[in-house]
């Protein structure tokens, strides 16, 4: 930050001539004296006896299936680096999900290496960042250095924490520079690791090792599955946190709403999953409405679609439309119903064996019918549906696998997701909706400016499903009971 020392500054703050230093050779500006007074005089600190983390041994067989498909290759799956904000201002950190998934780590600099070792099979090593060097001045003349930034887990500590065996990471460009034989790395992430495997490696074959990473994740182990009640279980805590201030954000805006929510996200958890999404009014009728600068007005509804993220990265997805004033407005309640019987529709397809597509199809139809039966479509509802009519007022998808992407798994393949079928463990969204906007000529004014969407987290269990976020009421008489009970 602003006031970090670097050579620069320490150089205004030498004593004059009263007290001449000697030079340092090795920071320029820091007298001996100063470089010799900051190199002692520190505690051993060192952790010993650590118990690996509570996912050491999902971890370990994540990284076994990723061995097995792809035997004699080394295979490289960097964390990622801080991103400048501006000048020494970072922006928060968020390790890639693909390295988090195969170590349970997430700190920046991290790179995950599995060598090939044997005929199959490969040996896991962790590059990380060391603790800092006192010796040469390290630990507070560079500005990664853990008197600016704070301690870091020396690599002993880690390896007893994560189970894998952990090496400088400032070896390892140079030493995946000089490396033999095929070699694939994780694109995007981590721009000095991709430069030194620049001449080894090939987009089409990197990009199969981001496919297979991304459908590894598709079915859950139970860590995953515990992972996504707590968030589940936060996101319920923070939808209530926010009913309970609605009449202050009635006074300001829906950032109110949108601080109200990341408290609980970032007291809980690590960070909300995604930009939450607190659209009050005609904002609900725009899909990506992350800026949560309107007015919060009683009268309306307000479209809340928000998600804590646990801190170890997984995240819920969740929507609730809810009448600000506490009572669902009858054209507001005719348009809930709608998409709440929708999703019911949708809720009910999810199974263990059906297709991907089936509780999208099932969803569709209700709102295709609604539509016909309100006269803003006219029928038969299969025309409505082979032409994708409804769209106009659905607009997007009915849901999409979860997990510590909120869109996960989302460079799988095709006959993997979409046209693939459901089995125990997946996680996915169901969330109909229908949004009418407030320039659209071809509906009823009083429809205008109205959007609707109920969203919650469906886990495939072995007869059926079970419903993470039912913990937030959905029907709509409901909703307002729950909403009259805690605003008291
Ligand atoms: N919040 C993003 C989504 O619902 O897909
Ligand atoms: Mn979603
Ligand atoms: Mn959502």
């Amino acid at each position: 930050m602003a006031d970090e020392l670097t050579p620069e500054t320490l150089e205004e703050e030498q004593p004059q001539e009263k007290h001449k230093q000697r030079k340092n050779t090795l920071y320029p500006g820091v007298s001996d004296e100063l470089a010799d007074n900051m190199r002692t005089g520190w505690a051993d600190t060192e952790l010993h006896g650590l118990k690996p983390i509570a996912q050491a041994a999902h971890t370990a067989t994540r990284r076994a299936a990723l061995s097995a498909r792809f035997p004699g290759e080394r295979l490289v799956v960097p964390a990622g680096r801080l991103k400048t904000r501006s000048n020494d201002c970072e922006y928060p950190f968020r390790s890639s999900t693909e390295y988090a998934y195969l170590t349970g780590d997430q700190t920046e600099n991290g790179v995950l290496v599995l060598e090939p070792s044997g005929t199959s099979g490969h040996t896991a090593t962790l590059y990380l960042l060391p603790r800092s060097n006192r010796e040469n001045g390290e630990f507070w003349l560079s500005n990664q250095g853990e008197l600016w930034v704070g301690r870091r887990r020396s690599l002993a500590e880690a390896e007893q924490l994560l189970g894998i065996p952990a090496k400088d990471v400032r070896e390892l460009a140079d030493a995946l520079a000089a490396a033999e034989g095929p070699v694939r790395v994780l694109r995007g992430h981590d721009a000095v690791i991709e430069k030194a495997l620049t001449d080894k490696v090939t987009a089409e074959r990197d990009e199969e090792l981001r496919v297979f990473l991304s459908e590894a994740r598709a079915v859950k182990d139970r860590f995953e599955i515990g992972e996504l009640r707590k968030a589940v279980d936060s996101t319920v805590r923070g939808f209530e946190d926010v009913v309970k201030v609605l009449d202050k954000a009635e006074a300001t805006s829906e950032r109110y709403i949108e601080g109200t929510f990341f408290l609980r996200a970032r007291v809980e958890g690590n960070d909300v999953g995604y930009g939450s999404i607190c659209a009050a009014g005609p904002n609900a009728c725009t899909l990506h409405w992350v800026r949560n600068d309107g007015e919060v007005r009683p009268g309306d509804l307000l479209l809340l679609d928000a998600g804590v993220e646990t801190r170890d990265l997984y995240t819920a997805d969740v929507t609730r439309t809810l009448p600000i004033n506490g009572t669902y407005s009858d054209i507001q309640r005719k348009i809930y119903d709608a998409v709440y019987e929708a999703q019911e529709a949708g809720i009910a397809a999810v199974q263990p064996g059906a297709k991907f597509r089936d509780f999208h199809d099932a969803a569709q139809r209700v709102l295709a019918e609604k539509l016909v039966e309100w006269g803003l479509l006219e029928g038969p509802v299969e025309r409505v549906l082979e032409l994708s009519l409804q769209r106009r007022w659905t607009l997007h998808g009915t849901g999409h696998m979860l997990g510590m992407d909120v869109h996960d798994c989302a460079v799988a393949r095709t006959e993997a997701y979409v046209d693939g079928t459901l089995q125990p463990g997946m996680c996915l969204t169901v969330e109909p909706g229908l949004y009418f906007q407030t320039d659209d000529l071809t509906v009823p004014e009083e429809y205008r400016g109205i959007g609707v969407r109920i969203e919650d987290d469906i886990l495939v269990t072995e007869d059926g499903n079970e419903n993470l976020s039912a913990g937030l009421p959905r029907a709509s008489a409901e909703v307002e009971a729950w909403m009259a009970r805690l605003k008291g």
